[in-house]
């Protein structure tokens, strides 16, 4: 079981995006695949059109409170969701470290046998965003070329660096930061891309995704790429991109 946390503190630079859109491909592709929402929006239920507070099944709260006795929700033969809502702000915490709430959590994850876990995060600095790192293998930042990027790209690291150098065996890699939302016909992309490739070297994902209006509608129709015809860039830029995750985590 691999589990990756995806993350930054910057608003809509698709974090949620990617978690459902890749949950989803590497479900379809076979890898039994969980979801974890952290984020107290519980957009990725949105996303997928599922209740939040369905009662009958374990959320990210339940989880770190280490309430084990519902089931994991399940969208499809190989995709499962422990979606998320408000009541995961009680755990919110913007000063502390946080960390080994979640720790348990990871031995009633095994016994599913997942493949690969995904967790979504919120956009702030919160101790949610630290117990998701704290048992994490990878840790992915999306991020949108748009002013002040860079530094919400630094920013990121620097959190997850400072977050795991405080918490005991907290010990995630760095995959790297994947483009999101661009539009290469902007003056400034080429710089924006320059800048970051100086900051990151390898840990830049070759393939991006590109401003589309086809995955901005998508979560008003709960669809996600796969459900695009075979030849939609969305699509297809989505599966280029699952395969080089899927070749940085080893799976
Ligand atoms: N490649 C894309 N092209 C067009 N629209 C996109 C793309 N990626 C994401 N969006 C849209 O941008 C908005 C923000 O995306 P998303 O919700 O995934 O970001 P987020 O980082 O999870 O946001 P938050 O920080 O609020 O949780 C959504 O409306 C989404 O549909
Ligand atoms: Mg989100």
């Amino acid at each position: 079981m691999k589990i990756v946390t995806i993350l930054c503190q910057k608003g809509g630079v698709g974090k949620t995006t990617f978690t459902v859109n890749l949950g989803k491909i590497l479900s379809n592709r076979g890898f039994k695949t969980l979801i974890i929402d952290t984020d107290p929006q519980g957009n990725v239920s949105t996303y997928l059109n599922l209740n939040k507070d369905e009662e009958n099944i374990i959320n990210s709260t339940d989880l770190l409170e280490k309430n084990y006795d519902k089931k994991i929700g399940s969208l499809s033969e190989n995709l499962y969701i422990i979606p998320s809502n408000k009541s995961i702000l009680k755990h919110n915490d913007e000063k502390i470290i946080g960390g080994p709430k979640l720790n348990r959590a990871k031995d009633f994850l095994a016994s599913y046998h997942f493949d690969i876990v995904i967790i979504d995060t919120p956009p702030t600095i919160s101790s949610l965003t630290q117990e998701a790192l704290a048992v994490s293998d990878y840790y992915l930042i999306p991020a949108k070329p748009e002013f002040l990027a860079v530094e919400g790209v630094s920013q990121a690291m620097s959190f997850a660096k400072i977050t795991i150098s405080s918490i005991k065996k907290a010990d995630p890699i760095f995959l790297g930061v994947v483009l999101n939302q661009v539009d290469t016909r902007r003056a400034s992309f080429k710089d924006f891309e320059t800048e970051l490739k100086f900051l990151l070297s390898d840990k830049m994902f070759n393939s991006k995704i590109s401003q589309l209006t086809e995955i901005a509608d998508s979560p008003f129709y709960s669809k996600t790429v796969l459900d695009f015809k075979e030849q939609s860039r969305a699509r297809l830029e989505f599966l280029e991109f699952s395969n080089e995750f899927i070749e940085r985590v080893g799976l």
